[in-house]
């Protein structure tokens, strides 16, 4: 089978290192990939927003299968475009996306349908917005939420109403994120530990995927910034069976519930971003994809062939397979561009020990190292984004893991490269 993936981040390398373990896998290529993926697929030099140029590789090519990894090919309906075509994809249709595109759309269903999610008001004007945040218990932190896509940058929690306003006026009035912004969310503040569940699901069956945490912010502590993950781990120990159990009564079967009922057709991941408050488990957010570092530490789970899975979910037999499971544990540690969220130099040449084999079999100690901002350059592996590289490692435990990972993140290293030193709660003895 030829198999082409969209996107170039250490999901997808993540994703391109399972796929590449089924014997049915005969060709992959990485729409535009990176340095990493590039041992592993046939990168092309096509842009993963760029559908037309996609569409027609993917016939040239003789491609069988699309796994689209990012939220933004989804929204602008490249699973539609596909299907279209006769080629097959694995990811929602821009209808079902836009659960994760439309963040007004997905508070309004789960409304509609008692999901547990935070209280919130939908505004398409400035004015009624700042109307609403005066008129607010000023003590409360505001979360101000752009509608639309924003490169995961759309969510601002704020301390208070100056805030709240400014974060308002550059969403709506000044336009940072365009059209996006052209309605916004504005959320009850909820607390709680944050737990990501990805799950597969073709419309009529969900199977969740093992439980995982990522750490969002920039600096140890969770301080600084948000940013797009500084490392994860999994199976998370806050997803006890009890949680489980009230998830899978309260949102994952209402969830699948409200998508039959609604007519969505509903095939690919669905990701879960929940947070487990005094009033119980709460849905923050729907995304319609892999989650990123998440999937770094939950693919190296999957016992089971991802193309079977994958191949069900399109052929709507979900019901027909079930995927196995390491029982150990998964970290990820994040190796990022020093600036990064903020603004960050690239082009620095990247080292990795022979030990960590670039093309990231697991060596002895299971490390492994998947790439988010790489590309080749003259022979050399250079630095090309903020997060940089993902380096993940397995354990019998949660302790073994981070031992592991961050052994590994040692035999890494790039001008100004920084990283968490507190992923999983990891304290170096
Ligand atoms: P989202 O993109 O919706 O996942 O939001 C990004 C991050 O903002 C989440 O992971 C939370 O840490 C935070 N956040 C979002 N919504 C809320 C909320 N209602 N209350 C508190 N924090 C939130
Ligand atoms: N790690 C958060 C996300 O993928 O949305």
């Amino acid at each position: 089978m030829n198999i082409l993936v969209v996107g170039g981040g250490g999901r997808e390398h993540a994703i391109i290192w399972k796929l590449a373990q089924s014997p049915r896998a005969k060709k992959i290529y990485c729409a535009p990939g990176n340095g990493g993926i590039a041992h592993l697929a046939e990168c092309v030099d096509i842009g993963a927003t760029d559908i037309d140029s996609i569409l027609s590789f993917a016939k040239n090519a003789h491609v069988d299968l699309v796994v689209i990894g990012p939220d933004d090919p989804l929204a602008l309906g490249l699973a539609d475009a596909c299907e279209a075509a006769g080629i097959r994809a694995f990811g929602p249709v821009k209808a079902a996306a836009r659960l994760e595109w439309s963040k007004s759309y997905a508070k309004d269903l789960m409304r509609k349908y008692g999901i547990p999610t935070a209280g919130y008001q939908v505004f398409e004007n400035a004015a009624d917005a700042i109307a609403a945040i005066a008129s607010a218990d000023a003590r409360t932190p505001f979360v101000v939420k752009t509608d639309g896509l924003a490169l995961g940058k759309g969510v601002v929690v704020t301390e208070d109403r100056a805030e709240a306003e400014a974060a308002v006026r550059s969403i709506m009035l000044d336009k940072i994120y365009g059209d996006s912004g052209a309605r916004i969310v504005l959320e009850e503040y909820l607390t709680g530990p944050e737990m990501t569940v990805l799950a597969f699901t073709d419309g009529h069956t969900i199977k969740p995927m093992p439980c995982s945490q990522d750490h969002k912010r920039a600096f140890d502590g969770d301080q600084g910034p948000n940013t797009g993950g500084m490392g994860a781990f999994a199976p998370s120990p806050i997803y006890t069976e009890a949680v489980a159990r009230e998830c899978w009564e309260r949102i994952y079967a209402p969830t699948l519930g409200m998508m039959r009922a609604e007519g969505i057709r509903y095939r690919g991941i669905l990701y879960f971003g929940l947070m487990l408050t005094e009033g119980g488990v709460k849905v923050i957010e729907y995304n319609a994809r892999f989650g990123d570092p998440e999937t770094q530490v939950v693919l190296p789970l999957l016992k089971s062939d991802l193309l079977e899975i994958i191949d069900a979910v399109i052929d709507e037999r979900l019901d027909s397979v079930e995927p196995e499971w390491e029982s150990g544990f998964a970290a990820c540690v994040i190796a990022a561009s020093g600036g990064y969220p903020g603004p960050y130099k690239t082009g620095y040449e990247v080292s990795i020990a022979r030990s960590l084999d670039p093309d990231i079999c697991p060596t002895d100690g299971g490390v492994m190292v998947f790439h988010a901002g790489t590309r080749e350059e003259g022979g050399r592996l250079v630095t090309s984004g903020g997060r940089v590289l993902g380096v993940t490692a397995l354990g019998g435990n949660l302790g073994d893991a981070l031992e592991r990972a961050y052994g590994g993140i040692l035999h890494v290293s790039f001008n100004e490269m920084r990283y968490r030193k507190d992923i999983g709660g990891y304290r170096q003895a």
